[in-house]
């Protein structure tokens, strides 16, 4: 075994004796993953993606990002079983391809993460602005809208941020019972959608189903077609991996982890769909592109009252799924840190709060001005595109691993590798390629930042490095 799997092995055997409650249930894993998936990717990006890059065959392009992060997923669960409470994707790597590769799935996490904060604030803040008008107030559109969409800024959207800013400070956690209130919340509103709006249903709006073909690519490098809408709807299933940042706390780990992640991605698709053909199918998908699209379809169609209870719900659950994630971007630049990846300021607790008091404010100050000044599709695809290359990492880790490392014990063993690990780095490879020209741009741009850091900071900080020289 080498140095550096060692090492992480054996912090993983410190986890286990660290005599952190192991309580999670594979049910309450699953419901973990409900918690941390369902968000702004099912309640405002199937709008604009209907609208603008796939029309009624959004459905299909939540069938297909599906069946990418369904490979993805049996990569994860295989690597989260056998390295167990090394950490999600940025641990796993370390083991597979050691430190450099770390560091970049480590950097792009950072960016999945903090660009997703942003992201479901802009969610939030659309679903916000519709219960104040549902009540007579209308903010002015300057304070709602970003720049290049002709406003000043979103600013419910960045008030959203600094309010979980102040809760994290203080110490507020994502507690296992306060996730399942939220997910039965968010599963009450869905649920609302689906009976008063089922009954409206007319296939007429499902005709043309494929207006914008499968994949075009237009001159100014924006992308069109269900192939471009399945990299777009691919945010609504980001949060599976949440799943896996539980392990220390799981029961029984190993048989536990597999099966909280498959259930509750499987549970989701399901949902995703069914949301999808009743929205599409009850308005036309040209009368889509709004901030709070399901709230808007039910409005359209007279039912105010589920409209005003989706919102109610929508503007509740929102709330966890920033949570988690703003929690998760912390944990991962505490666990960075530590490795000597990122200035040790940024693994300090607070002496009082028991908090890593600078993180958060670092972080809270950087999400709020992303969310007040980027357009959610922007946020979501620069999401996308650094969550799939992570998930490109993860895929190939399961194959490198298995060659490398062939006697480490392997409680979940994933069916037909090599053979899906590699239909998962394909199709995640493709849904990067389905990403707009400007969203590879920033992206290219965000890694060159990350190697220069690594090369002039990371790599001379590295505290495993130094241990296993
Ligand atoms: N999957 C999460 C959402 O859609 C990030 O909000």
């Amino acid at each position: 075994m080498n140095q550096l799997l060692q090492t992480r092995t054996h912090r993983h055997e410190e986890y286990a004796q660290s005599g952190l409650n192991r309580c999670l249930s594979a049910f309450d894993l699953a419901l973990l993953g409900i918690g941390a998936i369902i968000g702004t990717g099912i309640f405002v990006l199937t709008g604009v993606a209907a609208a603008t890059q796939a029309g009624p065959a959004v459905i299909l392009s939540f069938v297909i990002a599906g069946v990418a992060c369904a490979f993805a997923a049996l990569s994860y669960a295989e690597l989260a079983a056998s390295l167990g409470g090394c950490g999600s994707a940025y641990g796993y790597s370390y083991a597979a391809f050691g430190e450099f590769a770390a560091f970049l799935i480590g950097w792009n996490l950072l960016l999945e993460y903090g660009m997703s904060v942003a992201a479901v604030a802009n969610g939030w803040s659309g679903y916000f602005g519709n219960a104040l008008h549902a009540l007579g107030l209308d903010l002015p559109l300057a304070l709602t809208t970003q720049p290049s969409n002709g406003g000043l800024m979103n600013l419910p959207a960045m008030l959203v941020i600094l309010l979980l800013m102040g809760l994290l400070i203080v110490g507020v956690k994502e507690s296992a019972r306060l996730n399942a209130i939220m997910v039965t919340i968010k599963l009450i509103t869905i649920g609302v959608f689906l009976i008063a709006a089922t009954g409206n249903v007319d296939v007429a709006n499902w005709s043309p189903f494929m207006p914008f073909g499968w994949f075009t690519r237009a001159a100014d490098g924006e992308t069109h077609g269900v192939l471009a809408g399945a990299s777009l709807v691919f945010f609504a299933y980001i949060g599976f991996d949440a799943v896996t940042t539980a392990a220390e706390e799981a029961k029984n780990p190993q048989r536990d982890l597999p099966i909280g992640i498959l259930s509750s991605l499987v549970f989701c698709t399901v949902v995703y769909i069914l949301v999808a053909a009743v929205l599409t199918g009850v308005v036309s998908y040209k009368e889509l592109n709004v901030s709070s699209p399901v709230a808007h379809a039910l409005e359209l169609l007279g039912h105010r009252w589920a409209s005003g209870m989706v919102a109610a719900g929508v503007i509740a659950g929102l709330i966890t799924v920033m949570l988690v994630l703003y929690y998760g971007l912390t944990r991962i630049m505490f666990a960075m840190a530590r490795d000597g990846m990122l200035p040790a300021a940024f693994g300090r607790l607070n002496e009082r709060t028991q908090t890593p008091v600078f993180t958060i404010v670092f972080v809270g100050v950087f999400c709020a001005l992303f969310a007040g000044f980027i357009p959610l599709e922007k946020l979501a695809e620069l999401v996308n595109i650094g969550t799939l290359f992570a998930f490109v990492m993860v895929c190939l880790g399961v194959i490198m691993l298995r060659r490398t490392q062939p006697t480490l014990p392997r409680p979940f063993k994933m069916p037909w590798s090599p053979l899906i690990p590699l239909l998962g780095t394909l199709s995640c490879g493709a849904l990067m390629a389905f990403l707009p020209l400007d969203t590879w741009l920033r992206f290219l741009i965000w890694l060159v930042i990350g190697i220069g850091f690594y090369f002039g900071y990371a790599m001379r900080h590295s505290v495993l490095a130094a241990q296993s020289r």
